[in-house]
């Protein structure tokens, strides 16, 4: 099956031809963040305007290896594409908008079924492609992005069960308003990645680490980590201990406290679940120091554990996980059926 797959939920705007929710075809993303810069974070408004003009040139590129360039691209979707996937939520709602309606209008004009998908849930099925090492179920699946952090038992492609999240900031929101607070502007986690690199305070946690407790089992929460930093960023500021070195170390600490929890976290929901295999995904699964924390502690529980991560192109937002999710886990529907959900829940149980 040949999935046109859709993502407008944020600032990107992407589009991809997926073949049996495994082989890409095409995979195009542009990206409005570098607007947003001078703003010091994502203008909604700003944002849905972007996605109006980069939808159908973004469609349209996606479109390049699929029939005959001659033909018009409705004629090519008719011809040789199945189902218009496309997210309907959880995002901005102007955003969802423009990818929404623009699916809709596609599958009235050439009569293809659309297929609504979740951008949550979809982010974890980037592990569904071009595996080469396939995934053995039950598995623990972690989705970390700039507004997320769920666990979930993937018992098969279709079976997921959400088993707990953030109560309040998500890992990368952590990231990126730490990243604003030490001076990053709109660099977010790759800009802490960077910094925590040339840290010196190796080994001296001065950040909690929070809600590692039994009670909160499967639950995260991040906001006090931000209030942390700000009191550590204003005690040192104030000591005239600034510097490039102060910055340095407290990236890689806030990087130590959020991997830490992260790692414990999804190490017991494993056990929970007698499972012994862990998808990565979404923006912060890019994260090297996550990553590498993972594979050490795998190594020392001496349990024959698989991890799964995205190549780190198809951690961030894309249309290339839209369209795998659609393919194992779609329900396809006809276009005046299908809306945006800006709220939509991410607390499955099927
Ligand atoms: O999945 P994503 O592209 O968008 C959402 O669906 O939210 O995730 C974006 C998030 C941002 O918070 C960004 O700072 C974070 O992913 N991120 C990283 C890294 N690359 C992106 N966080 C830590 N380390 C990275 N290397
Ligand atoms: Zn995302």
């Amino acid at each position: 099956m040949k999935i046109l797959a859709i993502e407008s939920s944020c600032d990107e705007t992407a589009a991809s031809v997926v073949v049996d929710g495994v082989r890409v075809l095409s995979n195009v993303v542009a990206s409005s963040r570098q607007m947003h810069e001078k703003y010091g974070g994502i203008v909604p408004e700003v944002a849905a305007r972007m996605q109006l003009s980069s939808i159908i040139p973004t469609i349209t590129e996606a479109l390049l290896p699929i029939g005959d360039p001659s033909e018009s691209l409705l004629h090519r979707i008719t011809k040789h594409i199945d189902a218009i996937a496309v997210t309907i939520g959880p995002g901005l709602i102007g955003s969802l908008l423009v990818g929404v309606e623009t699916a809709k209008t596609i599958a009235m004009a050439t009569r293809k079924p659309v297929i609504p998908v979740n951008h949550v849930l979809a982010h974890m099925y980037a592990n569904f492609i071009d595996t080469r090492n396939p995934i053995q179920f039950p598995a623990i699946s972690l989705v970390v992005s700039g507004g997320h952090t769920e666990l979930y038992l993937m018992e098969s492609p279709e079976k997921l069960t959400w088993l707990g999240g953030t109560i309040d900031d998500a890992a990368g929101e952590c990231f990126d308003k730490t990243a604003r607070l030490l001076g990053f502007g709109h660099g977010g986690g790759v800009a802490i990645q960077n910094a925590a690199r040339l840290s010196r305070s190796i080994g001296k946690p001065v950040l909690p680490r929070p809600m590692l407790d039994k009670e909160n089992a499967l639950n995260f929460s991040f906001s006090g980590l931000k209030t942390a930093i700000l009191r550590q960023t204003q005690k040192l500021q104030s000591a005239g201990l600034w510097n490039d070195v102060a910055i340095a170390d407290l990236s890689y600490e806030v990087q130590e406290a959020i991997t830490d929890v992260l790692v414990k976290k999804t190490l017991r929901a494993l056990n929970l679940h007698h499972a012994s295999t862990i998808l990565l995904s979404g923006g912060v699964s890019a994260n090297t120091r996550l990553r590498e924390k993972f594979n050490e502690r795998i190594q020392e529980t001496g349990m024959a554990i698989t991890l799964h991560a995205p190549p780190v192109p198809l951690c961030t937002d894309n249309a290339v996980y839209i369209g795998s999710y659609a393919h194992f886990r779609g329900n396809p529907v006809s276009w005046q059926e299908i809306n945006a959900f800006p709220d939509l829940s991410v607390e499955v149980r099927s």
